[in-house]
This record gives structure tokens, C-alpha cells and sequence, in this order.
């Protein structure tokens, strides 16, 4: 399988110069929504790629038992993050490759990661995924669905190629075209819940 990633230091040094126009400000709607349906309360949560983390800031408020893992290759953002986060118990923050990382848990959220990655990762970060959820767990969140003019990041795609990708390790899944999304967003991502089968290991 091609690794094709781009480096510790491309990310590390577009946060260093506050190059970030992924970053909306606050946490996504959708994101907020999908966890006042589906509680927390009890699960632990992974967030990769995780940026400044708004979604963790909201979601430790509303869930402050919940165990939230918040994990980002780059190291002067971690380091930020850390000290945001001082004296938040219930969040972990952790600087390490997504492709590198060990855990099981019961959600994993995703936002803007998927399109920071080459889209030769694709099946590698399904296959990730799947193995880092336990039996039952979901991945859920907002896939870009539209094509931009300039090579990524962020690389966008079709929906349609993800969940193909998605389903050889995924075989139950929604997919919500018309998510609850910020004005510039709107008809340009999709929001998709993966279920792992609950006797898959
Ligand atoms: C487009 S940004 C999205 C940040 C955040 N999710 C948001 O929506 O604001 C992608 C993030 O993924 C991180 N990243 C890129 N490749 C990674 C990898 N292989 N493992 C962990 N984090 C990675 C980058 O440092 C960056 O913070």
C-alpha cells in the first residue's frame, strides 16, 4: 500500500505560522448534534487531527465523564493544547501519527482529518479506524463531498468512493446529505456514521 503522508513538519510548521483556514472557530453543529443524540456518558472518544480541538472543548463541558482522547502529529500544537486543556481531567491529549496510535474506543469523530490525508491512505485510515473501535463502535462525522480546484490539502472526493472504500471493513452505515452545516460548507460535506459489526474484534 502506498504511504504517502506528508510530514510531522508540514503540519507542525502551518500551525506554528497560524496557517489554518480549516479551523471554523467552534465546534461544528453537526458534531455537537450527533453527540446530544448519541450520548456520551460512560464512552471514551477519539478525536484525530484534531486542530484546536473545539469539538473536545464543547463535548468535555456537556459529557465531564467522558474520557476524551485528542491526538495531532503536530508538536508545537499538542504543546498548545496541553496547556489549553490543563486541569481538564477528562482530556488526554496526545502528539502522535493517527497511523501509529493503539486504543480501543466506543466513538471516533472525524473533521477536516480525512481530507488532510493523500487520498492513497484512504483504505489505510477505513482499515485504522475499524481497528481502533470496539466491537459496535462508530466512526461518524463530516467528509468534504465536492471537488476543489487546488491539490490538497484538502484533498475532497465523492462520497460514493469513500463508503467503498469504508465497506470492506464497514458493513453498516448512514450517510446524511444535507448535514447541518456551517454557511460555507453547506452542499459541500456529507455527514457518515460507520458501525463496526459488535462481533468483530
Ligand atoms: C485540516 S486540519 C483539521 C483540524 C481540525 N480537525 C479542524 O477541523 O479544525 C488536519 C489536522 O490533522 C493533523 N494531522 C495530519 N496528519 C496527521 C496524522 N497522520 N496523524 C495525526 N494528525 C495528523 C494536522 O496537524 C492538522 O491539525
Amino acid at each position: 500500500m502506498n504511504t504517502k503522508k506528508l510530514s510531522e513538519s508540514y503540519w507542525d510548521k502551518r500551525h506554528q505560522l497560524g496557517d489554518t483556514p480549516w479551523d471554523i472557530g467552534e465546534a461544528a453543529p453537526a458534531l455537537i448534534s450527533y453527540f446530544s443524540k448519541n450520548s456520551l456518558e460512560g464512552k471514551t472518544l477519539l478525536i484525530p487531527g484534531a486542530g484546536l480541538a473545539h469539538e473536545a472543548k464543547a463535548l468535555s463541558k456537556i459529557y465531564p465523564n467522558t474520557r476524551i482522547t485528542v491526538l495531532d502529529i503536530s508538536q508545537s500544537l499538542v504543546h498548545y493544547l496541553q496547556d489549553a486543556f490543563a486541569g481538564q481531567g477528562n482530556v488526554t491529549i496526545i502528539c502522535e501519527d493517527f497511523f501509529d496510535h493503539d486504543g480501543k474506543y466506543d466513538f471516533i469523530m472525524e473533521q477536516t482529518f480525512f481530507c488532510a490525508l493523500d487520498p492513497s491512505l484512504r483504505k489505510a485510515y477505513f482499515s485504522k479506524m475499524f481497528e481502533l473501535l470496539r466491537p459496535g463502535g462508530r466512526l461518524a462525522g463530516l467528509w468534504f463531498h465536492c471537488v476543489f480546484d487546488k491539490i490538497g490539502p484538502p484533498f475532497g472526493g465523492d462520497v460514493e468512493d469513500y463508503v467503498q472504500d469504508a465497506k470492506t471493513f464497514f458493513k453498516e452505515f448512514t450517510i446524511d446529505y444535507h448535514p447541518d452545516s456551517i454557511p460555507p460548507r453547506k452542499d459541500r460535506e456529507v455527514f457518515l456514521e460507520f458501525i463496526k459489526d459488535s462481533h468483530s474484534q
